[in-house]
């Protein structure tokens, strides 16, 4: 099954990116997951192609427009409908609203489309995120949902945002990569796709690296260390050295709590409210 992305931006030349080597090119070569990069610039109504307005209100800088955003979305949507993963959709060509072919009108690509959906696929809707320092902060379980499914659609901002009827007006999920500002959602796109793309079956060599890591159990991953055993004065723990196998797991775990405990307080106290609250139910 082909995990699908489409990417609405203003920049779709920054796609595949870093996607488009190592492990994420790779699993794109071997079809495991397809890349649609959409110009939003295609959905605007007038010859200047516009996507944008002044805020309502006023202020500075640039709101994206809802109307031209939902058209993009709604192209991007028909991609994923059932059948031959073409749709029909609406846009406005020269002022007109016409209806065509969904991907014969997407001029910013020569991407064929996905292929025929299986039945499976066929009832489980893909969800529409948008990339913006306002959403709710992106975490590993939320990466894992995503994975699982058909695909995503992904939105960049620019400028000062979105107009915020599209969240509701099409059911876009607002999602942030953490509490700093970007020029734009597409570097926050590219990080959710990456987080994405490694969690797809037969993309990662070794399956226990992607169960042992960070966030994976709540907690913060162990220290790792290789050879040589001494560097500038530095040793290796030497527990690592023991070779028993009961005592090295043990000093894992230890070292996991310690770490995420001092380091990230806020994802120890999640884990250890889990903890008890999985303790007290057992009961
Ligand atoms: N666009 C700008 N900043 C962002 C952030 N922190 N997360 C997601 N999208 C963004």
């Amino acid at each position: 099954m082909t995990f699908h992305a489409a990417v609405i931006t203003l920049y779709p030349e920054m796609f595949p990116g870093p996607l488009g080597v190592s492990l994420a090119g790779r699993a794109r070569a071997e079809g495991k997951w397809s890349l649609e990069a959409i110009q939003l610039r295609d959905f605007a109504a007038d010859k200047h192609r516009t996507v944008d307005d002044t805020p309502a209100g006023g202020g500075a800088g640039m709101v994206l427009r809802a109307d031209v955003l939902a058209r993009a979305i709604d192209h991007a949507r028909a991609l994923f409908l059932p059948g031959t993963g073409r749709g029909t959709i609406r846009r406005m060509v020269e002022g007109q609203d016409v209806e065509s072919d969904a991907l014969s009108e997407c001029p910013s690509t020569s991407y064929a489309g996905p292929p025929p959906r299986t039945g499976e696929e066929r009832t489980t809707p893909v969800p529409v995120l948008a990339m913006t320092p306002r959403g709710r902060p992106l975490t590993q379980a939320r990466v894992r949902e995503l994975a699982a499914g058909p695909g995503v659609i992904v939105v960049c901002g620019r400028f000062e945002g979105f107009d915020e009827r599209i969240f509701a007006g099409r059911g876009v999920e607002e999602v942030s990569i953490g509490d700093i500002v970007l020029s734009g959602g597409e570097p926050a796109a590219l990080m959710l796709l990456d987080a994405c793309i490694r969690l797809l079956p037969g993309v990662m060599g070794a399956p226990s690296s992607g169960t042992e890591e960070s966030f994976e159990n709540g907690l913060l991953e162990y220290p790792h260390y290789t050879r040589p055993a001494e560097w500038e004065g530095r040793t290796i723990p030497e527990v690592l050295r023991s070779g028993d196998h009961a005592k090295i797991a043990a000093w894992r775990k230890l070292q996991s709590e310690v770490d995420t405990r001092l380091r990230r307080p806020d994802l120890w106290e999640r884990h250890e409210g889990a903890r008890v609250q999985s303790a007290s139910g057992a009961r």
